[in-house]
């Protein structure tokens, strides 16, 4: 959820450090600090956005830095990190939960350290500290705390006088370390340093490493307990996507990208693809898992395999996962999906897998990220780097992928690429500026309603799922999904008069749907069709065209552009939601 970044090398860190916090604030935003070491550690914490808080700049060639959001104790200057020691003098930076750190704390406390802040965090600078009154070198002192953590963890620290920057990861939080001429650049995430270097090392689980001025990077593996090499990668994303380019938001910008995500989606090596299907022939039992968007397009995804492959699939949230775990067995297959490849939840289901010898496939969108190098095989959304919190044309593109899959799996590859290939101008036509306009006018009607409805059956229902999340992400109002046989059970009680509902209609099941509205109409709700053509019951008509078993694909985008104007009308930042972050790497 933080964002962590790093300098050590021949030039002023500073700037490098508050150009990479920019680039992090989307991972985590309530406030933010920097330390740099020169001949005295110089702390700078502030709390708001980083467009908020103006950093003074200060003279040194080694610095960490951090954007927090909070999860142990609240948004406060003292809570916001690098956290130091008593002395003061040994600073670090910490993304992750350190498990055991009350009793670490409370021996900490009784050997005399006098703590700051309510962050479990600050104890590993103490913890450092501790060693080092013992004798140990920072080095060392660094190692034996490591060991003495329960948890998963980034960690980067420095200390006055020292002409090294140490860090370390663990579990499911990741850390990779951009190589430039002049310098060298730890982070959470390759984005912070991907203008001056596109040369990278991504650590893995139990990596200690320490980087010197020298420009040389020694990694030392924990569990091994052995000095290790791990390859130099290039980066292959570019600086544009991490930019607006001309539009207002990055979620605006995201979702006008998908005709041409879905495209890139489809790119995929054949043989790949085809040994995944045999697997999943193959295997006992194929689980979908995912969170939030992620495993809403897990389930569109099953009902298109379904359709299309007669295939059952369980879809089952990462979060829920551990309870079907007494039910997988090394001839099962998990397919995971996530857009950053760092969801912790994500992470713990698929580490239950590999525990059971069960076969996990990757869907993901973030090159290096953990879940690419945990997966047996991988299909990447290529889908570039998505900013904005709120999933647009990563979500698309997870469809599409398992749609692919499904084609497939029903030998019908080819001509599930060009049904593919073709939605193309539809998506293109769904994100065009006329649409945009006819969508603002719906959301003048909505953008003060406490509640909206949605409601949707099979491919559809999950839709409904997804464009609840959006609306209710972006622009707060309570937003709602009920599969249309549902209502009668219970959620036909909350329609009153102009109660807004969004009805979801396919051709397919187009009669029972639309008694479905008729249901919610004749009670007073206004009903907004996402429908191939006008009905009678619509007070309001959003056209999408028939895309069948892809109609997920395509019935979506009016709801995220719908979502992106609510955000805009209510006067909120649709990139930044409060209290959400991009990638959630605590479970
Ligand atoms: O990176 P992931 O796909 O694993 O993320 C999963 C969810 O956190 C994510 O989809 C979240 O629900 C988004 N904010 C949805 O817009």
């Amino acid at each position: 959820m933080c964002g962590i970044i790093g300098y050590i090398g021949l030039k002023q860190a500073f700037p490098y450090l508050v150009g990479g916090l920019e680039q992090l604030e989307y991972r985590g935003y309530d406030s933010a600090g920097i330390a740099l070491c020169a001949d005295e550690l110089r702390i700078q914490k502030a709390v708001g956005k980083l467009s908020e808080i103006s950093f003074e700049a200060g003279e040194g060639t080694i610095g960490i830095a951090h954007t927090r959001w909070a999860t142990h104790g609240k948004v406060s200057i003292e809570n916001a990190h690098p956290h130091t020691d008593c002395g003061n003098e040994i600073a670090i930076v910490h993304n992750g939960i350190v498990e055991n750190y009350r009793e670490l704390k409370a021996c900490l406390i009784e050997n005399g350290h006098t703590f700051r802040s309510e962050t479990d965090s600050e104890t590993i600078a103490h913890l450092i500290e501790e060693f080092m009154k013992r004798g140990f070198e920072f080095e060392d002192a660094f190692r034996n705390a490591l060991r003495l953590l329960e948890g998963s963890y980034t960690i980067l620290a420095i200390r006055k006088g020292e002409r090294k920057l140490l860090g370390a990861r663990k579990g499911s939080r990741s850390l990779c370390i951009g190589i430039a001429a002049d310098g060298i650049f730890p982070s959470s995430d390759v984005l912070a340093f991907l203008e001056w270097t596109d040369k990278v090392i991504y650590l893995r689980s139990g990596d200690v490493f320490v980087a010197d001025d020298n420009q040389t990077v020694r990694i030392y593996n924990m569990a091994e307990g052995r000095a290790v090499t791990r390859p130099v990668d290039c980066i292959t994303c570019s600086t544009e996507d991490a930019k607006k380019c001309g539009f207002d938001h990055f979620m605006l910008k995201e979702l006008s990208e998908q005709d041409e995500t879905v495209l890139r989606a489809i790119q995929q090596e054949e043989e790949g693809v085809r040994s995944i299907c045999d697997t999943m022939r193959h295997a006992f039992g194929t689980f979908f898992i995912g969170c939030g968007s992620s495993y809403h397009a897990c389930l569109a995804g099953s009902y298109i395999f379904s359709k299309i492959a007669k295939v059952h699939v369980n879809t089952v949230l990462a979060s829920e996962f551990e309870h079907y775990e007494d039910f997988l067995t090394d001839n099962t297959l998990v397919l995971a999906i996530s857009q950053s490849g760092e969801t912790a939840d994500v992470l713990d289901a698929v580490n239950a897998a590999k525990r059971r010898g069960s076969t996990v496939v990757g869907i993901v969108n973030r090159e290096g990220s953990i879940l690419t190098r945990e997966s047996d095989a991988l299909l990447m959304m290529n889908s570039g780097l998505e900013l904005c919190v709120l999933s647009t044309k990563t979500y698309t593109s997870q469809v599409v992928l398992m749609a692919m899959l499904a084609y497939a799996l029903a030998d019908k590859y080819e001509e599930g690429l060009k049904k593919l290939g073709g939605l193309y101008l539809d998506i293109f036509n769904l994100t065009s500026r006329s649409m945009r306009d006819y969508l603002e006018q719906l959301a003048e009607l909505l953008y003060d309603k406490d509640h909206i409805y949605l409601i949707g059956r099979e491919l559809q229902y999950a839709t409904a799922l997804e464009a609840a999340l959006k609306i209710k992400e972006v622009s707060y109002i309570h937003a709602e999904a009920f599969a249309g046989g549902e209502l009668k059970h219970g959620p036909l009680a909350l329609i009153e008069e102009g109660t807004p509902c969004i009805v979801f209609v396919a051709a397919e099941n187009k009669a029972k749907i639309l008694s479905n509205a008729e249901e919610i109409k004749s009670r007073g709700g206004y009903i907004i069709g996402v429908a191939p053509e006008r009905e009678a019951i619509f007070d309001f008509w959003i056209k999408v065209p028939e895309a069948e078993e892809l109609n997920p694909i395509i019935q979506i985008i009016p709801m995220q552009v719908l979502a992106y104007e609510l955000a805009v009308l209510r006067g909120l930042d649709p990139d930044k939601p409060r209290n959400l972050a991009k990638s959630v790497t605590v479970s």
